[in-house]
This record gives structure tokens, sequence and C-alpha cells, in this order.
């Protein structure tokens, strides 16, 4: 105990002199947040960042935790054969949340976000770089923003009867019309008011700037397909880093 405390301690005095103690935290690793007790100290280069009252995070230099440099929206919907998921801004996954991707062609392992990175607005999937993280709390889908905002998905209410398809957005306020949980590692949705066959039912539909924009399937899976769009489940991804 006494001599946790002393190693502690000397870990943090003796980091300015480049003695590598187990007591700094590793690169990308937690160094701080509520209730955290491990290393606060970061490896020389790397910065113990705040994203949330609850995790810092070890980051290189003083770069903000996520960097919008990658976007590209390359038009007719082209993306990139190969991710451009350099370890310099690879989101890293904080303890209890989940990275949620899409495993079907023509939309393999891309994940759920905001079409604009960290922001209310409509949900799209992308590539690994742009990943966001999430929970499901009390029914909710919740997109936790490094600042520490939680935005919630939102599903727009159907129009009328003839719809097939309903936008997913995210919103400072929770959704209204059902409820989001997990089935396995799959995302679901039901609703008391909105019938549907299968509640893991998705759709990506890409805008003409070529967002994945995602929505809620109101059909079976892989049956009748909306044209221009391509069936998904999603599904809760707890590795360390998005992968491709
Ligand atoms: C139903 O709503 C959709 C979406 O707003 C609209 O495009 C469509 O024309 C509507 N159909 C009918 C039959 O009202």
């Amino acid at each position: 105990m006494t001599r946790a405390i002393l190693a502690s301690i000397a870990g943090a005095l003796c980091l300015a002199a480049g003695v590598a103690a187990q007591t700094t935290a590793p690169q990308w690793g937690q160094c701080g947040g509520q209730g955290w007790t491990g290393a606060t100290t970061c490896p020389s280069g790397w910065v113990c960042t705040v994203s949330s009252p609850y995790y810092s995070q070890c980051l290189q230099g003083t770069a903000p935790p996520s960097s919008a440099s990658s976007v590209s929206s390359a038009p007719g919907g082209g993306s990139p054969s190969s991710s451009s998921a350099a370890p310099g801004t690879t989101p890293t996954l904080i303890p209890g949340y989940s990275f949620i991707r899409s495993v079907e062609d023509p939309n393999y392992h891309q994940y759920l976000r905001s079409e604009t990175i960290n922001t209310v607005g409509t949900a799209v999937l992308g590539d690994p770089v742009d990943a966001a993280q999430f929970q499901i709390l009390n029914g909710q889908l919740e997109q936790m923003v490094p600042d520490g905002t939680i935005l919630y998905a939102n599903v727009e209410p159907p129009a009328n009867s003839s719809v097939v398809k309903l936008g997913v957005s995210w919103d400072t306020t929770p959704d209204t019309l059902g409820t989001f949980l997990w089935g396995g590692d799959t995302v679901e949705w039901n609703s008391a008011t909105v019938t549907r066959p299968q509640n893991n039912a998705w759709l990506v539909c890409p805008d003409a700037a070529g967002n994945k924009l995602l929505f809620l399937n109101l059909g079976p899976y892989d049956y009748d397909t909306p044209t221009g769009c391509a069936d998904e489940t999603i599904h809760a991804y707890t590795g360390p880093y998005p992968t491709d």
C-alpha cells in the first residue's frame, strides 16, 4: 500500500527526469477522470487531455482528441479503399462505451457517428478514424462527445403509412418514439407506435455528397430494399481501436 503510493509519487516526480516508471500511463492510455486511481502522467511527447469529467487520455503532442482533418466527401460515395486510421488520430475506446459498426458490404466496418463529427445532426456511418463512441442507457442510444456532451439518437416519426424507412439524427434531447436496446451486440429499436417486423433491420443510403446516412428499416431485412440503400445490421465493437 505505502509502497504503491510512494511508487506513484516517485513516478510523477521522476517523469521529467525521463524515468520510465510503470506509473506512467501508456500511449493512448487513461491518465485521469473521476474515480481514476491509476497513472496520471503520460510518456514524453504525450499530453494528458481531458475528454470528459470521467476520462482523460494520453494523446500525442497537444492535438485535440478528435481531429477532423481526415474528413473527406468523395463525390459519388467513393471511399478510400485503405482507411487513413493513422495512429495519431485513431480514437481509443473509453471504458464502458462501444464503437458501433456495420458489417455487411458495401459498408463493411463503417462506424457510426454524426455527419459533422461530434455535433447535432444526421447519423451516418464512416471510416474507422472518425468513429464515435456509444452507450445504450434507459432505452436511449447515447453518443459521447469528447467535451462530455451526450447526443441522443432520435428516430424520425413516420410521415405516413407508406414510409419504408425512418431517418436517424443526433440531438441533445432523448428519443421519444421508441426504445434502443442491445440484442447481443446488435443495436435494435422498437416502438409501441411504429410497427416493424424486425427490430435489428437498418439501411444505409448514401446522399448525393457520399455521406452514408443511417435509416431505420421499417420492412424485413434484405427484402424490397429501397433504391440506393443497402441492408445493414449494426453492432457494438469494443476493441481498443476501431479497425478496418
Ligand atoms: C409519405 O411521406 C413521404 C415522406 O414525407 C412522402 O415522400 C410521400 O409522398 C408520402 N406518401 C403519401 C402517400 O402521402
